[in-house]
């Protein structure tokens, strides 16, 4: 059996070498055709007419460029009847290289899921991994190659309109979910239904100083080492074809011509054998930046430092001959670059066919697959955190789930009968979707969901940002003819995303005041608050007795969100990032040093690391999130208490659902390096398992604790285990620790 085994796994990786070989010749044997021009055309990516996020070029010549093979990739480029069009004019090229098509197919592309950052809060990487493969059939299905996901950006900073984008805050659980979202995405490359993931944005993008989007990045190498370059590595074990660089300086040398982080880290340290393409118009930003004195400096810096393609910035197009020609650029450096992209036109199949990608019956079929919007409905339910559910004074029970029996019900706020809002930023603009009927309303969702059993009432009560509150008096009137009031309020989507920092995250315009109306009725109310962000809440948290965070959920959002209110699906979503009581807070994240003058988390005193008008703790912590049951933790086991780093700690627990429904548990493993050579967080997560448990159901789990776990970086960036005590701690979120243990690595 075994020698079966091993003689599968030879034939399987000479398969693999030769056809390697096979397309490194073929490249080669291209190479060789190609006129100076026509290589640098292939690194030159200008955008189609949809979606710019950018200046775009205007260029009245873009066919003719095309015809003259001047162009090897384009964006925002929609549909099989466009990417066919491009291509054939591609076609007429003398040698015939085929265009790239890439697009931000962040979160969906027709099905949208919910946004990333919603996503990562169901903690459930199988969910993940499904979302980005039919994200990628769809993509694919209308000739798309590839999508500029995902991106990968710890982020530490709600004020940073782009956490929507990522997966939060932590290292470990960003760094698994990257690995899923490009197995998703790529599944095996080159099938007609896999799309090139590009991993971004590299690097320490999400550490913008202040929060403000493409603001400058200075941070430790430790820091970027260990807490912003995990989930890069992560992506790239995973197989990801391609990087995009970012827009921020890192210590002062902006990211597209950083050397040490394309060249020396990316290509050689990990010997990334992809491309890594600009972000949008990045290399001609470094004149900006103040770091090339102009475009043509930019395209040397750019092109030396590893940056493979050019984003339209048209710094390569205009500048690179020129530099080859005066000896600036060597032609080997281009031929890499060229060789690169190439490899990958051909992995994908695109010169056997062109079109390969571009098929309209598969188009029809993928976009109007039920089965994708069932697994939308589930993510986007997956997704919303529960957090608060208690029992309201003069009810004998929590609010939520609610009964479908319930006889009147008050759906109010202003984003209750929104469709195209839920979709959430980055969503792709695809040019005949109706939204009104491709995405579920929430009122549409509790409609569904109630029947004819519940009346259903609305009113606005007021719009999102404002100040006006006409619409106040209604929204109370139909409060006070209720048995229960749903309040949705929060963000509009593209107050999160792109270019959208906001140094005011409390909910805008005056909904906490029509909270605070609403509540005054003494009704029971849930409140949900969808957002791309952390948001700040206080009087509402303090005071409303249920809260949902729903995010942005996508598509089938209304159904979702009925799904949960009513307990069809019982809320098993955790905190990705933490939420702050306050922008002072801000940075803020559960994996902090202890410092020498450590604050009691709900006391503010004098001479220790705190604020004196604000408590450290925060609001809402890192892994938090309720269900409709509860969970109990016992019987804490570990195979060992000390061990070498050569050995492992086997660690078993039990967990009971103690509640009466059926319900998911994330159960979190976190772990305190007591002292070290340089300092370490007072805890780390460094292992999780969501479980599904029927009431009174006890599993066993296990964890293992190995070397990997117990390492760190060093003060000499050296990635090494340190002999001494750990704390061991086991919860059901950052700071609801049920389990402790300790253990010792030993020489
Ligand atoms: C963003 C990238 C995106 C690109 C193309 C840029 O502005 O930073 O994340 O992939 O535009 O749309």
């Amino acid at each position: 059996m075994k020698k079966i085994g091993t003689i599968t796994l030879l034939l399987t990786c000479f398969i693999a070498l030769s056809q390697q070989k096979t397309i490194d010749e073929k490249v080669n044997a291209l190479l060789k055709q190609m006129t100076l021009e026509e290589k640098i055309g292939q690194l030159n990516q200008y955008t189609g007419n949809n979606q710019a996020t950018g200046p775009i070029t205007i260029n009245p010549n873009k066919e003719t460029e095309i015809k003259k093979g001047l162009i090897g990739s384009m964006l925002n480029v929609i549909g099989t009847k466009y990417t066919r069009q491009y291509q054939e004019l591609a076609m007429q090229s003398r040698l015939k290289i085929p265009l790239l098509f890439g697009q931000d197919v962040v979160h969906g592309y027709k099905t949208t899921f919910p946004i990333p950052l919603a996503e990562a809060a169901s903690w459930d990487l199988a969910a993940m991994e499904l979302s980005a493969r039919i994200a990628a059939v769809e993509a694919s299905a209308s000739g798309i190659h590839w999508t500029f996901a995902p991106m990968v950006d710890i982020a530490r900073d709600p004020r940073w309109g782009r956490v929507m984008e990522g997966a939060g805050e932590d290292t470990y659980l960003g760094s698994k979910i990257a690995y899923a979202r490009v197995k998703g995405f790529q599944e095996k490359l080159g099938n007609v239904n896999s799309v090139m993931a590009c991993v971004k944005h590299f690097a320490a993008y999400g550490a913008a100083i202040g929060g403000r989007d493409y603001n400058s990045v200075d941070m430790s190498e430790r820091m970027l080492w260990e807490t912003y370059l995990p989930p890069f590595k992560s992506a790239l074990d995973a197989g990801a074809a391609t990087f995009m660089n970012s827009f921020n300086d890192l210590n002062g040398i902006p990211a597209t011509g950083n050397k040490y982080l394309q060249r020396d880290i990316l290509k050689e340290k990990w010997n990334f054998q992809g491309f890594v393409v600009s972000d949008w118009g990045s290399i001609g930003e470094m004149v900006n930046h103040g770091y090339s004195k102009d475009t043509k400096e930019a395209a040397l810096q750019a092109i030396t430092a590893g940056s493979d393609m050019d984003m339209e910035s048209n710094a390569y197009r205009y500048h690179l001959a020129e530099l080859v020609q005066e000896n600036k650029v060597p032609i080997t450096l281009i031929d890499d670059a060229v060789k690169r992209i190439l490899r990958k036109k051909f992995e994908l199949g695109l010169f056997d066919n062109p079109y390969k990608y571009s098929n309209l019956e598969r188009e029809q079929a993928a976009m109007n697959n039920p089965e994708h919007r069932k697994a939308a409905r589930i993510i986007a339910a997956k997704s919303i955190v529960l957090l608060k559910n208690v029992i309201p004074s003069a009810r004998e029970k929590n609010i939520l789930p609610l009964s479908k029996d319930t006889k009147t019900i008050a759906f109010i706020g202003p984003l209750v009968k929104e469709h195209k809002q839920n979709m959430g930023f980055w969503a792709v603009e695809l040019p005949e979707l109706d939204y009104n009927t491709q995405v579920v309303s929430q009122w549409e969702g509790v409609k569904n969901k109630v029947g004819s059993s519940s009346k259903l009432l609305y009113a606005k009560g007021c719009e999102i940002d404002g100040d006006n509150k006409d619409g106040f008096a209604e929204a109370v009137a139909i409060a006070n003819q209720a048995d229960i009031v749903i309040l949705s309020i929060g963000e509009r989507a593209d107050m999160s995303g792109e270019a959208k920092s906001r140094s005011n995250i409390h909910l805008p315009g005056v909904q906490e005041e029509l909270v605070k109306a609403i509540q005054a009725t003494g009704k029971p109310v849930v409140v949900l608050i969808n957002a791309g962000r952390p948001l700040v809440f206080n009087w509402t948290a303090d005071n409303v007795p249920a809260i949902l965070y729903t995010w942005w959920l996508g598509s089938e959002a209304g159904n979702a969100i009925a799904d949960v209110l009513f307990g069809d699906y019982n809320p098993s979503g955790k905190l990705p990032m933490t939420f702050p009581r306050a922008e002072g807070q801000i940075p803020i994240y559960y994996n902090h040093f202890n410092t020498g003058r450590p604050a009691p988390n709900d006391t503010a005193f004098n001479y220790v690391s705190a604020y004196t008008d604000l408590n450290n703790s925060p609001k809402f912590p890192f892994g938090y999130g309720l269900s409709y049951t509860t969970f109990e933790y016992s019987d804490l086991k570990l195979s060992k208490n000390k061990i070498k780093s050569t050995e492992k700690i086997t660690v078993s627990l039990h967990v009971k659902n103690s509640g009466n429904v059926a319900g998911e548990e994330v159960v979190q493993l976190y772990l305190r390096d007591k002292v070290g050579s340089v300092v370490r967080p007072i805890i780390e997560l460094k292992d999780f398992q969501k479980i599904q448990l029927n009431a009174g159901e006890t599993k066993v789990l296990e964890f293992i604790i190995d070397k990997e776990k117990l390492s760190f970086y060093n003060a000499a960036l050296q990635w090494i285990t340190e002999p001494g005590d750990f704390d061991l701690m086991i919860g059901s979120s950052s700071t609801d620790i049920r389990l402790k243990n300790t253990f010792e690595l030993v020489k």
